[in-house]
């Protein structure tokens, strides 16, 4: 088979190794890809929204599956247009990807179906927010622009004046843009967090091996949200009887709502999920892989990624047996000095090689490109996703900053305390 895939992340290129390990791809396109990933496919200059660009490449190259992750062009319908064009797409159509385009949206359908998460209320009126704010009583409370944000749409506020200028800051001054013409306000939750993912047909959810991220960029998760800074999977949190639980209460549920809605969903979702002392409950629904999750999940994966890919398209889910090795995988994440505010690209990598020909030790690119000497050199925030794979967590974790201290470039960051909470159990 020809495989396009769309993206250029570091959730991409864990998603090209696996999707170059099949048994039935030949040839494999990555538009944009990056200077990782343009190890394992061809890169394609043509960027994730340029839908009719992107289409008319596919069909030129006679593409039999087409694959996005990504939210932005999943919201805006990528995946309805290249059906609409005749190319098969694995991903969420546009009217179910609006479980994570529109926080209003899926928290609605968890009250009208009884799946348990938060409680809120929803603003489209800055002054009625601020009312209603004032009548709190008590403190955190949760402020979460309702569109797609980065992952940066969330604000926990300790106390009134911080809340205020919440909304000020999401509905006002339109910090994270169109995404805050709703605001929801939201009970503050405490609890473990856990990340599901589950392969969808519409009817029938596979989910994957469990994980954890750690979306603060300090350590001891302190300072702003970043899009994640390291992962591990599975999660030992994530016990039997709170999978059990889950499948009850959260998942099938959330798979019926969604066909009750003429929305059925396909493709990958997320479930993010607080472990409460009440239960699990659904912190936020993604409509795609999760990034860094993604990076310590498939290469834990022994089913041919292609093959349910292909089951979830055909409604075929029921009869995919999903297999994950019986080991462990940890992720840590090097950013560029100053992420997730101000920061410098195009610092050389250097180190690389490190990884060259290892199958338990993978550097996954997040942000890089070639620069005009062919030099590897960071471009964005998070730039390289360093992954080590062993027998259990803790003997992941120190092989995931052994490999990390072998890669270097100006002013990398990366926390030290990926994986910390394993030490608890
Ligand atoms: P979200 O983008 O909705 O996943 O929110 C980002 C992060 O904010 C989550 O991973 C949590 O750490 C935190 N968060 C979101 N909602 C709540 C809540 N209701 N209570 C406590 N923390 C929350
Ligand atoms: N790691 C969080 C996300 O993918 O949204």
């Amino acid at each position: 088979m020809k495989v396009l895939l769309v993206g250029g992340g570091g959730r991409e290129a864990a998603i090209a190794a696996s999707l170059k390990k099949s048994a039935h791809v030949d040839t494999l396109y990555c538009a944009p890809g990056n200077a990782g990933i343009a190890s394992c496919a061809e890169c394609v200059p043509i960027g994730v929204m340029e839908f009719d660009r992107l289409i008319a490449f596919a069909k030129e190259k006679a593409i039999d599956l087409a694959v996005c992750s990504q939210d932005d062009p999943l919201c805006a319908g990528i995946v309805d247009a290249f059906e609409g064009a005749g190319i098969p797409m694995f991903g969420t159509r546009k009217n179910a990807a609006i479980i994570e385009g529109s926080k209003a949206f899926s928290k609605d359908l968890m009250k009208k179906y009884g799946i348990p998460t938060a409680a809120y209320e929803i603003f489209t009126d800055a002054e009625k927010a601020e009312d209603y704010l004032k009548t709190m009583a008590s403190f955190p409370i949760v402020l979460k622009a309702s569109g797609l944000a980065l992952g940066k749409g969330v604000l926990i506020c300790r106390n009134l004046e911080e809340a205020l200028a919440g909304v000020q800051e999401i509905m006002l001054d339109r910090k994270f843009g169109a995404a805050g013409t709703q605001l929801v306000i939201e009970e503050f939750m405490t609890g473990r967090e856990v990340s599901a993912l589950a392969f969808c047909d519409g009817k029938t959810y596979k989910l994957m091996s469990s994980s954890q991220d750690h979306k603060r960029i300090g350590d001891g998760d302190t300072g702003l949200n970043t899009g994640g800074m390291g992962t591990f999977s599975p999660s030992p949190f994530y016990t039997k009887e709170i999978d059990q639980i889950c499948r009850e209460t959260i998942y099938q549920k959330t798979l019926d709502a969604m066909a009750a809605e003429g929305r059925p969903f396909t493709g990958v979702l997320y479930f993010g999920l607080m472990l409460t002392k009440d239960g699990p409950k659904v912190v936020e629904y993604n409509t795609r892989f999760g990034d860094p999750e993604t990076q310590v999940v498939l290469p834990r994966m022994k089913t041919d990624l292609v093959e349910v890919m292909q089951a979830c398209m055909n409604g075929t889910l029921d009869q995919i047996q999903l297999e994950f090795e019986d080991n462990a995988a940890v992720c840590v994440v090097l950013a560029s000095g100053g992420y997730p505010e101000h920061y410098e690209k195009g610092k050389v990598i250097t180190g690389l090689e490190h990884f060259e020909g290892r199958d338990d030790i993978f550097c996954f690119h997040a942000g890089t490109k070639f620069d005009e000497n062919g030099n590897i050199v960071t471009n964005g925030g998070r730039v390289l996703d360093i992954v080590a794979k062993a027998k259990d967590l803790k003997s992941a974790r120190a092989k995931a900053y052994e490999a990390a201290a072998c890669v270097h470039f100006d002013g990398a960051y990366m926390r030290h305390d990926i994986g910390r909470a394993l030490d608890e159990i």
